[in-house]
């Protein structure tokens, strides 16, 4: 299908989740894929791998907890890799031929729309101890809607300058505490980016970061902020 996409024209994105960070974004007849880690995760054991699709995979850093079906997924779909130089050419070690390095600050138009690298206040390196480049998140704009998913962070304040930077409609922000902010820094970090809507991610997969999601929506509440908790497998219009 050609989509014509015109400025000031709000399409409909369609978002899907994967469990922990794993999400697709589908816009401009495009989609993207985010931090791939289906098969190691316990709770998206009726995620049937082999329906997921992607033009576009988006990864933050090199953690296994987000790459864990990155050569897998790119190899299966062709889609193309979109992530630090250092993922890039860690990957093209791997066999894959398709990859778009960036870097953060850097923005770069794709047939979809554009893509904004962020920075995140993380580490990042593969399972194999090899060096995965700084952490980062992404400002995704197309379709008249601009969706902010930052990886994994802590609270920082370089997200007030993507509130300057960006008019944000949603973010898609860590909630599970411990590796990264938990639901208090990010109703703030929403806060900071200006954005009233968002989707939580990071929280549930594992131990260390069991969460009370009654108690984060409530704490977004309290900041004005809604907090949305997709189920693993769940389709969501925004
Ligand atoms: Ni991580
Ligand atoms: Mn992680």
């Amino acid at each position: 299908m050609f989509h014509v996409s015109q400025k000031g024209f709000h399409g409909i994105m369609e978002i899907k989740y994967y469990g922990h960070s794993c999400f697709s974004l589908s816009l401009a007849g495009k989609v993207l894929l985010f931090d791939p880690f289906i098969r190691g995760n316990e709770l998206a054991k009726h995620i049937d791998i082999q329906q997921i699709e992607a033009d576009y995979i988006l990864v933050s850093h090199g953690h296994q907890d987000h790459t864990g079906d990155l050569e897998y997924l790119a190899k299966k779909t062709g889609a193309m890799v979109v992530a630090s130089w250092e993922i890039c050419s860690y990957m093209e070690g791997k066999g894959l031929s398709n990859c778009h390095p960036m870097n953060v600050g850097g923005k770069r138009a794709f047939d979809f729309g554009s893509i904004s690298m962020t920075f995140a206040a993380h580490s990042s390196s593969f399972a194999d101890g090899t060096y995965a480049g700084v952490a980062s998140g992404f400002v995704v704009e197309g379709d008249g809607k601009t969706v902010y998913y930052s990886g994994d962070t802590g609270l920082t304040m370089e997200m007030k300058l993507i509130g300057e930077q960006f008019n944000i409609d949603w973010a898609l922000l860590p909630i599970g505490d411990n590796f990264t902010m938990g639901a208090k820094d990010a109703a703030l970090a929403a806060n900071f980016v200006g954005c009233k809507q968002v989707i939580g991610l990071h929280f549930d997969t594992f131990g260390y970061i069991v969460i009370d999601k009654e108690e984060a929506i409530r704490t977004f509440e309290e900041k004005g902020v809604s907090l949305k908790l997709l189920k693993i497998g769940e389709q969501f219009t925004i």
